[in-house]
């Protein structure tokens, strides 16, 4: 099968990694790609929002598949534009419609959804700029701290949490009245506070039946003891150790099957990934979001720990049979350090020599911001630059050798964080 990966980061070298490893493969392109792709396949110079150029890309190469990362294409509409066009709809595409890609690119669909199928999720209520009169009142009347959610795809920068009320209602009015994030805040939830521990929940879905992924922790802020500003992900472990066997039986009572019935009736295609952004209060799972495809930094650490033929489970979702196939895992823990570029999530430099990579033949190390430059040289070109993962007997081995492959790999200015798992020590494991 000729494959056409999506995307450019650590989840897009991570689905690569995996994929090349299937004996069904024939042929492997990532668009845009990173340096660490280009050893697996072949980088295509086109965008993931270039559905035009990916189309005849698709066409003139022959491709059976498209896999598609990150969420902007999917809320944008390219598994329905390849449906559509009677040269392109028998490519598979992994990754749902439009209309059901709206879990994530609408957090006011996606309350609606959850309410009407009763799926535990924060309270909430949702406010346009001719009815912030009521949201003021709302804020009034509940307790803080005070969650304010943009409905749209905000970058991962939408969501607002406030302890002050004068400070949620100032937020609320720049969100509704000035705009803040665009056509985004438009509409604006408010929702109830949950205090909890979160986890990344995966499944693979055909639209009728389901594969539950190894669950993931991942680690936002940019500073140790979770502290300083969010990023897209410092990095990531799996298994999750206080998501137990009864919690991960909630999970897939009160929300795994409830979401796919309500997907099925709703009659939205879904092909792929769902990611289930679980907070865990007291012993009972809620879900915080929901995402159209796979996690970064989350995948970075899953997709290791599968030990099936993932390309052969893509075929079957395609096909609609996925329960012919069979997921297994490996049976060990798995950790994932993002080596960032210092400064980041500010402002940073790019285009830093990276060396040590030479030495890091049979780890597994996922590139998000790197590229190659004429020279052969591997350069930064963003902020999260490398994720060394390790997978090992227990949650301690896995990070202790990422940890020993993280130093072996450097650039100026590299930074990363020595506390992941720290948090999650006084969990049994
Ligand atoms: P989201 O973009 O919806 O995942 O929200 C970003 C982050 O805000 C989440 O990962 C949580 O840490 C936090 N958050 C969102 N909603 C709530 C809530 N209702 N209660 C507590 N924390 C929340
Ligand atoms: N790790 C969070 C995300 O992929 O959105």
């Amino acid at each position: 099968m000729k494959v056409l990966i999506l995307g450019s980061g650590g989840r897009e070298h991570a689905l690569a990694w995996k994929l090349a490893q299937s004996p069904e493969l024939s042929k492997l392109y990532i668009a845009p790609g990173n340096a660490g792709t280009s050893r697996l396949g072949e980088n295509v110079p086109l965008g993931p929002g270039d559905f035009a150029g990916i189309s005849s890309f698709c066409l003139e190469k022959n491709i059976d598949m498209l896999v598609v990362g990150p969420e902007a294409p999917l809320v944008d509409g390219i598994h329905d534009f390849f449906k559509k066009d009677p040269e392109l709809k028998d490519i598979a595409v992994i990754g749902p419609s439009a209309k059901a890609a709206r879990l994530e690119g609408s957090k006011d669909f996606a309350k609606a959804f959850m309410k009407k199928y009763n799926i535990p999720t924060a309270a909430y209520e949702s406010f346009t700029k001719d009815r912030l009169e009521d949201g003021l009142e709302y804020l009034e009347k509940i307790s803080p701290p005070y969650v304010l959610k943009a409905d749209g795809l905000a970058a991962g920068k939408g969501v607002i949490i406030l302890e002050e009320l004068e400070a949620a209602r100032n937020e609320l009015k720049a969100m509704l009245q000035d705009a803040k994030f665009g056509e985004a805040s438009a509409r604006v939830l408010i929702e109830e506070f949950l205090s909890g521990i979160e986890v990344s929940v995966f499944v693979l879905t055909d639209g009728e039946t389901y594969k539950i992924l190894p669950e993931a922790k991942d680690y936002k802020r940019i500073g140790e003891g979770d502290t300083g500003l969010n990023t897209g992900g410092m990095g990531s472990i799996s298994p999750v150790p206080f998501a137990g066997k009864d919690f991960m039986q909630k999970v897939e009572d009160r929300i795994i099957r409830p979401t796919i019935e309500g997907l099925k009736k709703e009659e939205l295609e879904y092909k792929g990934f769902i990611f289930f952004g679980l907070i865990k209060v007291g012993e009972d799972p809620y879900v915080i979001e929901y995402n159209a495809r796979m996690g970064d930094p989350e995948a970075e650490s899953v997709i290791p720990r599968i030990k099936s033929d993932l390309l052969e489970l893509f075929r079957g979702v395609d096909r609609k049979e996925l329960h012919k196939y069979q997921l297994e895992f490996i049976d060990k823990h798995s950790a994932a350090v993002f080596l960032v570029s210092g400064g980041y999530p500010e402002a940073y430099e790019k285009g830093k020599k990276i060396s040590g990579l030479e030495k890091t033949g049979g780890h597994i190390i996922f590139h998000a911001g790197t590229k190659m430059d004429e020279a052969g040289h591997v350069l930064t070109s963003g902020g999260r630059v490398i994720a060394a993962c390790a997978m090992a007997a227990s949650m301690k081995e896995a990070l202790e050798e990422a940890y020993q492959l993280a130093e072996l790999i450097d650039f100026e200015k590299k930074y990363y964080r020595r506390d992941l798992g720290q948090d999650l020590l006084k969990f049994n494991q």
